[in-house]
């Protein structure tokens, strides 16, 4: 079956692919002009549904467990993705200062309705990306930027984004990684607060709050662009190198 691409995935595709040529060296493209047209019009009004006001209440800063954290989550109606959800997803795994805290961007579907991050089609490939470097699932911590999923896996707002983040950041704080993985432009934007290309960002390290972090591809543009992967492996062997391993031999 196809992998299913959504409007949100097909610009990402784009960007990726365009900042590739670029970095190639690459200074023109050739455009149908049919392609030209279509971009200069100005895109159809959708009518925006009518949103539930809501109110943003404080998030407390001194969470002192996860637990406590997730069912705060759980009741969370900071900004309007509380209003699609069927469930909060707030992560899960290691949380006692594991070796590998991967970040991704936001629930998709399957997450949505078991309340679980990562268990689609793309967290089955962040599966194996795992035990490619030689641990369990249960061995690293996986959570998202947004916990609720927005609706038709568009990318979550900066708003939602900035609403939802201090729940990462106590997250972070409390789980005490080693290093951070950020899965994707998205998460890396929501862990540095500013929009990250992450073609051209990856497999370098920077850091979120003195914890090192490294940008790689997010598995669903990996499931989309397989010729990639090798590109991630190369990080995540980066990260395997800081924290003193070697990938176990393939089997
Ligand atoms: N994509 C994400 O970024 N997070 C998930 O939990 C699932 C898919």
């Amino acid at each position: 079956m196809a992998e299913e691409t959504t409007y949100h995935g097909l610009i990402e595709d784009l960007e990726n692919y365009l900042e590739y040529q670029r970095d190639q060296g690459v200074q023109r493209l050739e455009v149908d002009r049919a392609v030209m047209e279509a971009l200069a019009k100005e895109p159809e009004a959708v009518a925006e549904p009518e949103a539930r006001v809501v109110e943003a209440a404080p998030i407390p800063s001194d969470f002192k467990t996860l637990d406590a954290l997730a069912a705060h989550v759980a009741t969370c109606a900071n900004c309007e993705l509380c209003q699609t959800r069927n469930s909060t997803v707030p992560g899960e795994g290691a949380s006692n200062a594991p070796d590998i805290l991967f970040v991704g961007e936001g629930p998709g579907a399957e997450e949505d309705a078991r309340g679980r991050p990562f268990v689609g089609k793309a967290g089955r490939l962040l599966d194996k990306m795992i035990e490619a470097m030689g641990y369990q699932r249960g061995e690293v911590f996986i959570a998202n930027v947004v916990k609720c999923r927005p609706p038709d896996n568009r990318k979550p707002s900066r708003e939602e984004m900035d609403l939802c983040l201090p729940y990462l950041r106590q997250q972070i704080k409390l789980i005490n990684p080693k290093v951070i993985v950020g899965l994707g432009g998205t998460a890396m934007e929501g862990l540095l607060g500013r929009p990250v290309g992450i073609s051209r960002t990856r497999g370098v390290w920077v850091e979120y709050e003195g914890i090192k972090l490294m940008p790689t591809f997010h598995p669903s543009y990996l499931l989309r662009d397989p010729s990639k992967k090798k590109d991630a492996w190369a990080d995540l062997q980066l990260v395997l190198a800081e924290l003193g391993k070697e990938p176990p031999p393939r089997k």
